[in-house]
């Protein structure tokens, strides 16, 4: 039984490596292609379920802001908005925020999402009462300092997919085979 349980979380571990490993030579073939920005991930939309509940593990409500660090096509700030909050994506490829800004302006929320064309290392987030991710392992690690230095304690960070190292969420959520992860920015040392 327990060697079973050990095979499990070893081919769990094996295949969120490889899944890994598969962004990110898809992201190096797509910007090769294309002559594109380099980009830290490649586009891969999260599943509407899975957005779903990303906004609803981080309790989204109208009073939130809400900071989607790489953005893509903008379905999950345009989900936010859709909540009633003010939503802000941040994305390196321009191609995506003239999708992302087409998209939310179809949606009807384009007065409650914006879209900023750039690094998400350099994007002033100071504001975000919500953080959301989809990006790899060794970008949510570096991505860690910036989050724990720039961001007001008690705001909400949600990884699809991948977590942030020694950095234990508070809560974690299956969704299909999928899981989702939530921390909560503690109080600034003093
Ligand atoms: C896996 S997709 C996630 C898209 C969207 N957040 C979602 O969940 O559907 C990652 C996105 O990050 C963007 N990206 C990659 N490196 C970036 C960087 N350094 N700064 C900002 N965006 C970046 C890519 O262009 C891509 O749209």
């Amino acid at each position: 039984m327990e060697q079973g349980r050990q095979g499990f979380r070893r081919a769990r571990r094996v295949m969120s490596r490889s899944f890994a490993g598969v962004l990110v030579a898809v992201g190096a073939l797509a910007a090769h292609a294309q002559n594109a920005v380099p980009l830290d991930v490649p586009f891969v939309p999260t599943p509407s379920e899975t957005v779903n509940a990303m906004l609803k593990l981080a309790d989204v409500q109208k009073s939130d802001v809400v900071y989607d660090l790489g953005s893509g096509d903008g379905r999950i700030v345009i989900a936010a908005a859709r909540r009633g909050a003010r939503a802000v994506g941040v994305d390196i490829d321009p191609q995506r925020i003239d999708e992302a800004r087409r998209n939310a302006k179809s949606a009807g929320v384009d007065e409650r999402a914006r879209f900023v064309n750039g690094d998400l290392f350099r994007a002033d987030i100071h504001e975000a009462t919500v953080v959301t991710l989809y990006l790899l392992p060794r970008v949510n690690e570096r991505l860690k300092p910036k989050l724990l230095a720039e961001l007001q304690p008690g705001t909400r960070i949600v990884s699809h997919g991948f977590d942030m190292g020694d950095w234990k969420p508070e809560r974690t959520v299956a969704v299909g085979s999928t899981t989702i992860y939530l921390w909560v920015v503690p109080a600034k040392a003093q």
